[in-house]
This record gives structure tokens, C-alpha cells and sequence, in this order.
């Protein structure tokens, strides 16, 4: 069976079958999965076929995808995941990256332009017209960018009881929503998601790295993972993975396969499977 391009092979559930790409996560609703009280938490990643999500730079210890994991199929599924949020979970490293010109800023549904269809998406599926984003930092040091008051997004900054607190000053003084969720400094997944719940957020999309996924799995809030695995080994020593915390146990955590993709001409031939797995809070509920 071949794909052509713009087209991959469902092979799980049987029987395969060719799709579009473009509608395969869309079809998920995932605004509509959410328990009472209880928001709906899915997180997505890209990795090498050895584990990586990012390599570092020895000099400078900075992390980045490399490019030759990315393709356009798993770009597009990235923006489908995002225009189902509404609330959005990222965090102030990308703050910074955005603020210093190293990532693009995409906390905007509709841009960048392989999404501009999204935006109408939202509004004909009664979503706002934009995700709420959370902000979640322990040292507090970064910049809102100004993408989000322009186009009348709700920023709530997250972040730990024990936050340097003339900074937590200061971004109140500044109007921003604040939610101490977290003992230490850091934000903890499982009082953050029921914070979110309490101020009625059904679908939280984590657009985050392996600190918030880590702590989103551990506390049993995370329901599904959509994970891209581009058919490259990249080696390296310097390396990032989705966990950041300790071991997870003799048995770890299990996670559920509930569909398999397979696109066999991106990026550039190797292909790529996208993998949605049910997390402990969909297999709890
Ligand atoms: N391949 C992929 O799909 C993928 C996806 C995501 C990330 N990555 C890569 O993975 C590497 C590491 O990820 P990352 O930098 O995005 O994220 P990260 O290392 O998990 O976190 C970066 C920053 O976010 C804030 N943060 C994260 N979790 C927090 C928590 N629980 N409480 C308080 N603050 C928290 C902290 O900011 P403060 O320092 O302000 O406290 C932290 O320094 C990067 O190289 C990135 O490019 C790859």
C-alpha cells in the first residue's frame, strides 16, 4: 500500500486504511473528551527512532529538535492538537526563545499559514476564537509576549508557593492571572490541571517540554499522548527525552496504544508513524 503525499495509512485500528493527513487529529474533539470536572490534558512530541527530542549543543548545553525529525505532516497534526485547546500549557523557556528570536511564536491559532484554516475551525466548533495560555516558570523571568494582548488571549502564569515574590509581584501588578500550584518552586501537573478545571477549561493542550510532561504523567493527570517517531538514529551525547524526573518504577508507566499512522515519504523518505496512546487519566475515567 502506498501513500501519496498529504496521504498516510491508518494501520491501527484494522483493517488499514489510506487517509488524509490534514482532519486525522481534528476528528478527535478533543474539547469534547473532558469528564466533569476534570479537563481533558494531551500532550504530543517528536522523536528520533533512538529517543530523542532534542540534541544539545556541547558549548552552550541549548536543546533543539533537529530539523531532520520535523516534516510538514507532523507540523500540520501539532496545529490540529493546538486549535482544539482551550488553554494552552507552555512554559517561559519559550518565552525566552520567542523573546530572543530562536522559535517562532505559534501561541496564535490560524498562524502560521499551514493552519489558517483552523481558526474558522474553532469558532464553527464553539471554541473561542483563541486558547487561553498558561505560563508556567519557577524562576519567573521572562517576557509575556505582546502576540497575546493583541489578539485578547487570557495569560495565567503558573508557577510554585516558593516563587521569588517581587516577581510574582510584579507580573500581578501587571494584570496578569497568577495559580501557585506547587510546594517548592517548581509547578506541580496535578494541582495545575485541577486549578485549570476549577476556572472551567475542558481541553488542555501541553506545549511544553519534558519538565511540565513529566510532572503532568506522574501525577496521573495526563490522558493521551500523540507521539510522532521520525525513522532516523540520531546518537549523541548530549540529549533530551520526554521525562525529565527520576525512574518511574520497575513497572514505569503504561500507556495504551489506541491508533497507529504510518507516512512513508516524510520527511524526505525515511518516514514517520504518529502514535496516540490513552495516558492514566483516560484509563482511569
Ligand atoms: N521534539 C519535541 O517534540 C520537543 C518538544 C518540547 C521540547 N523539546 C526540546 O526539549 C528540550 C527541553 O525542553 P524545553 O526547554 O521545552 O522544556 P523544559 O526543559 O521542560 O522547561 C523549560 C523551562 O520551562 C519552565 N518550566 C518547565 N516546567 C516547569 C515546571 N514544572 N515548573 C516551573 N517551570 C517550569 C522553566 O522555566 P524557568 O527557568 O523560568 O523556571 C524551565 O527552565 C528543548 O531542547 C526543546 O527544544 C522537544
Amino acid at each position: 500500500m502506498t501513500a501519496a503525499c498529504g496521504r498516510m495509512v491508518r494501520l491501527f485500528p484494522a483493517p488499514p486504511e489510506e487517509v488524509a493527513v490534514e482532519g486525522t487529529w481534528l476528528a478527535d474533539r478533543l474539547h469534547e473528551q473532558s469528564g466533569p470536572e476534570r479537563p481533558f490534558v494531551y500532550a504530543s512530541f517528536v522523536c528520533s527512532l533512538d529517543g530523542r527530542i532534542a540534541l544539545r549543543d556541547p558549548a552552550t548545553g541549548t536543546g533543539r529538535l533537529p530539523a531532520v525529525l520535523a516534516s510538514a505532516s507532523d507540523f500540520r497534526l501539532l496545529l490540529e492538537l493546538q486549535a482544539q485547546a482551550d488553554c494552552v500549557i507552555t512554559h517561559a523557556g519559550y518565552m525566552r526563545d520567542i523573546a530572543a528570536g530562536r522559535l517562532d511564536d505559534i501561541l496564535q491559532v490560524g498562524r502560521p499559514e499551514p493552519g489558517a484554516d483552523l481558526a474558522r475551525w474553532r469558532l464553527e466548533n464553539g471554541l473561542s476564537a483563541q486558547p487561553a495560555v498558561v505560563i508556567a516558570s519557577a524562576s519567573l523571568d521572562f517576557t509575556v509576549p505582546s502576540s497575546l494582548a493583541r489578539n485578547g488571549q487570557r495569560v495565567i502564569v503558573a508557577t510554585g508557593h516558593g516563587a521569588p515574590a517581587d516577581r510574582l509581584e510584579a507580573l500581578r501588578r501587571q494584570g496578569h492571572e497568577v495559580i501557585e500550584a506547587g510546594d517548592g518552586s517548581s509547578v506541580e501537573g496535578g494541582p495545575l490541571v485541577r486549578a485549570l478545571g476549577l476556572r472551567g477549561f475542558r481541553s488542555l493542550y501541553l506545549l511544553a517540554g519534558p519538565r511540565l510532561f513529566d510532572t503532568a504523567l506522574r501525577d496521573g493527570v495526563l490522558s493521551r499522548l500523540y507521539l510522532t517517531t521520525t525513522h532516523r538514529l540520531l546518537g549523541g551525547e548530549a540529549f533530551d527525552t520526554m521525562l525529565a524526573g527520576p525512574a518511574l518504577g520497575d513497572a514505569g508507566v503504561r500507556l495504551r496504544l489506541s491508533s497507529l499512522h504510518y507516512d512513508p515519504m516524510v520527511p524526505d523518505g525515511p518516514g514517520q508513524c504518529f502514535t496516540r496512546l490513552e495516558g492514566p487519566a483516560a484509563t482511569a475515567s
